[in-house]
């Protein structure tokens, strides 16, 4: 393969300001100065497989303006290539407004832009890079129709779909049931499962989860690792993977850095388990610095993090 990646998504200029509280309904708080950083899940997630070493691409929209031109040279800095970065003057590049708190906990907003404009027909145009990739890894800040057109081209051209559905939407059964893995945090397994009354016990919504189709869930806890179910999951059926202990300064985009990392490992030939031991680290090592893109680390870095050792030694 060509490429060991192909992500298709979103691309947004990440407006952030940190808070010591969010402000309620009709409130207004001070906070720090605006900082600027190239974000969007799509971008993130390239961004994070090539800065590790993969060979990768971006499907995303950007405006002809300041914002399309950072999130390129970003693409670019960490090492992806952008042949599949379409630029259009018709929407301004998406924005995505954050505000992190003391706890480096984020929320936000995003103006979607030209990621709205990426439709089937852009995918259709960009078979090639379709035919190229070992893995085609999918979010939803792009229309829906958009990524169910990427997840057929996908399947047509023989590669595996990880896709993490955030924003939450409802997802059509024939690309749920393409998903290996799917990937969800706790907020998004809840969204996929309405009605369901859940336990504590993310190995009871992983079962859940994989009751819609997808051929593997990955479970994403935060501080505490990572659940793998699945036919890649060992005999057991489900293996939770767990995080290195960490300080978290800024989480954004972490769950980026966690999934272009393990679809990057998958293309390279990793069974899911070991690929999501790997992940783990790079997500842990994200929340430690500020930003998305640029906290995220080179394959040296996870090495010599302290980072590494921990979750490898205790899984
Ligand atoms: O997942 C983090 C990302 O979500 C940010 O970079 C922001 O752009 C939004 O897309
Ligand atoms: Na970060």
């Amino acid at each position: 393969h060509g490429y060991d990646l192909l992500v298709v998504g979103s691309a947004n200029a990440d407006l952030v300001v940190g808070v010591d509280r969010r402000p309620a309904a009709g409130e207004t708080v001070l906070g720090s100065d605006l900082v600027i950083h190239p974000g969007g899940k799509g971008a993130n997630q390239a961004a994070a497989a090539a800065r590790l070493g993969a060979r990768t691409t971006l499907l995303a929209r950007v405006g002809d303006d300041t914002y399309g031109r950072l999130l390129a040279e970003a693409q670019r800095a960490a090492g992806a290539d952008t042949a599949g970065l379409l630029e259009g003057k018709d929407a301004p590049t998406g924005v995505a407004l954050i505000t992190v708190d003391a706890a480096g906990d984020n929320s936000i907003v995003v103006a979607p832009g030209a990621n709205a404009r990426l439709t089937p027909d852009d995918i259709a145009g960009a078979s090639a890079l379709f035919e190229a990739a070992a893995v085609v890894s999918l979010q939803l800040e792009i229309p829906l129709e958009t990524v169910a057109a990427a997840a057929r081209a996908a399947a047509e051209h023989g590669a595996r779909i990880v896709l993490n559905p955030s924003p939450p939407a409802p997802l059509p059964e024939d690309v749920l049931a393409l998903c290996d893995p799917l990937v969800v945090n706790e907020h998004e397994a809840r969204r996929l499962l309405p009605g369901h009354t859940l336990s504590t016990d993310p190995k009871e919504w992983a079962t859940a989860l994989l009751g819609l189709g997808p051929r593997s869930v990955v479970i994403t806890l935060g501080a505490g690792g990572a659940l793998v179910a699945g036919p890649g999951a060992g005999t057991a059926g489900a293996v939770l993977v767990p995080s290195p202990p960490v300080k978290a300064v800024d989480t954004t985009g972490a769950g980026d850095a966690f999934t272009g990392a393990l679809g990057w490992r998958l293309g390279r030939g990793d069974g899911l388990e070991q690929a999501v031991r790997y992940a783990v680290r790079v997500g842990s090592f994200a929340v430690t610095r500020a930003g998305a893109q640029e906290s995220y680390p080179s394959a040296a870095e996870v090495e010599t993090s302290s980072v590494s050792g921990s979750a490898g030694a205790s899984g």
